[in-house]
């Protein structure tokens, strides 16, 4: 066995066998590499069946497989068809954490690219836009943020399992939990957070580096939507390090025509920058209403006479046979996710990284202690307010009616 150490890629070398305490799995080939780990797809030797492992550097320094492990358990609890189950899970000393999970196929990013035009027909993208939405819906009701909403994250089941039309959600990584379940609440806005994500669909608040909640998904799902109709953002040719620009561009969609129009070319502009009104409208701690951007998606294929059975462009020979839902109501449901992880993460945390967790709850709790108080003082201050006008006002009705009877 190879240690990191010693300076050699510690992740697993093709048609490596790995084992775990109830299988063993053949790698076959790589299909995505992240900044820490990789995707490989793996044979299971008991029964030749395929699946996907997802692995992480022994030494990350930033851990987020427990993560992915944790959100797509929860999934697991909804049985939601958009996300992927994981069946099993190991360590290989030293070199790597990985969670088995279902194999699925290629990811909406490598789809448009396949497309002559690397732009989806528009009733691709809306149906793809529709199922994104839903799976955002569900993330959202079980109580996780994604925060790095774009087209490599999704991706389409194989045609093997007769999935190819169905979209799945990828890379809980960056996922944040956004309720406290204890208390039933949306945990505080933080003051600022760190720009974490991709530049390219990044929300306007990740870019000014502010905590983001729940809208902020749906208006990276939109840029992710629009390249997906128009082939291109008016920010493509800018680099991730490029955040400035990037982030005036942003701004200046919010108000300059130029940029507006460049920005939805070949798109239902009216639809859509109605959804993007919405979610500015919005703010942290706010429920969207995913039915009503659903509905705005849904307008937007009646007005281009798109038919739900329209073919979907990797499969253009056969009527679309994909889910065809409607968003739920977005509201957080109470889910027991087990947050223990043998091997991975959670339990491999140093005693620096489990201390500085614990300063941040205790400097959270602290915070929305603060805000607490702040809230019933402001309360009291308005119920103060009130009775005293109440008062008041009664008090001048009683002169006025004695003074009528006079
Ligand atoms: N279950 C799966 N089945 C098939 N392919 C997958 C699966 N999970 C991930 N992939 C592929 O691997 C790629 C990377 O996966 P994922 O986004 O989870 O990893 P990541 O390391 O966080 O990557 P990145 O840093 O590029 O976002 C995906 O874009 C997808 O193409
Ligand atoms: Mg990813």
């Amino acid at each position: 066995m190879q240690s990191s150490d010693e300076g050699e890629d510690p992740l697993p070398k093709d048609e490596e066998e790995l084992k775990t305490k109830k299988d063993r799995y053949k790698v076959l080939k790589l299909l995505g590499r992240g900044g820490y780990g990789a995707v490989y797809s793996v044979l299971r030797l008991s029964d030749s069946e395929k699946f996907a492992i997802k692995c992480e550097n022994a030494s990350a320094v930033r851990k987020s497989l427990y993560m992915d492990c944790n959100v797509l358990k929860g999934a697991a609890q909804i049985r939601s068809r958009h996300f992927c189950t994981v069946i099993d899970q190991a360590a290989v000393k030293d070199r790597f954490n990985f969670i088995v999970m279902k194999l699925i196929g290629k990811n909406l990013w490598d789809l448009r690219m396949d497309t002559p035009e690397c732009r989806f027909s528009l009733g691709t993208a809306l149906k793809a836009a529709a199922q994104c939405l839903i799976s955002i819906e569900q993330l959202h009701r079980f109580g996780y943020l994604h925060r790095d909403i774009k087209p490599g994250n999704f991706a389409a089941g194989r045609v093997e399992s007769n999935e190819h039309h169905t979209i799945f959600m990828l890379d809980f990584g960056l996922c944040r939990e956004f309720v406290k379940r204890e208390e039933g609440k949306i945990r505080t806005q933080r003051k600022s957070a760190p720009f974490r994500g991709t530049t390219r669909y990044a929300p306007l608040n990740s870019m000014l580096e502010l905590d983001t909640g729940r809208k902020d998904d749906i208006e990276s799902w939109l840029y992710m939507v629009v390249e997906w109709t128009s082939g291109g953002l008016p920010w493509r040719k800018l680099k991730a390090s490029d955040r400035d620009k990037v982030l005036r561009f942003k701004k200046e969609l919010r108000s300059k025509e130029e940029i507006i129009e460049d920005m939805y070319y070949n798109c239902p502009r009216k639809e859509f920058h109605r959804i993007l009104k919405y979610t500015d409208s919005l703010d942290f701690y706010s429920q969207p209403d995913y039915q009503f951007v659903y509905f705005c998606i849904q307008h937007a294929a009646t007005a281009n006479k798109i038919k739900d059975t329209d073919p979907i462009d990797w499969d253009p020979d056969v009527p679309y046979i994909g889910p065809i839902e409607v968003p739920g109501d977005g509201k957080v449901i109470d889910l027991e996710v087990e947050m223990r992880m043998s091997a991975e993460g959670s339990n491999n945390k140093t005693k620096k990284e489990k201390d500085s967790m614990k300063r941040q709850k205790k400097k959270e709790e602290k915070e929305d202690a603060k805000n607490r108080t702040k809230k019933r003082e402001a309360k009291k201050s308005e119920k103060e307010k009130k009775e005293k006008t109440k008062k008041e006002s009664s008090g001048a009705n009683a002169s006025k009616k004695s003074a009528k009877k006079t």
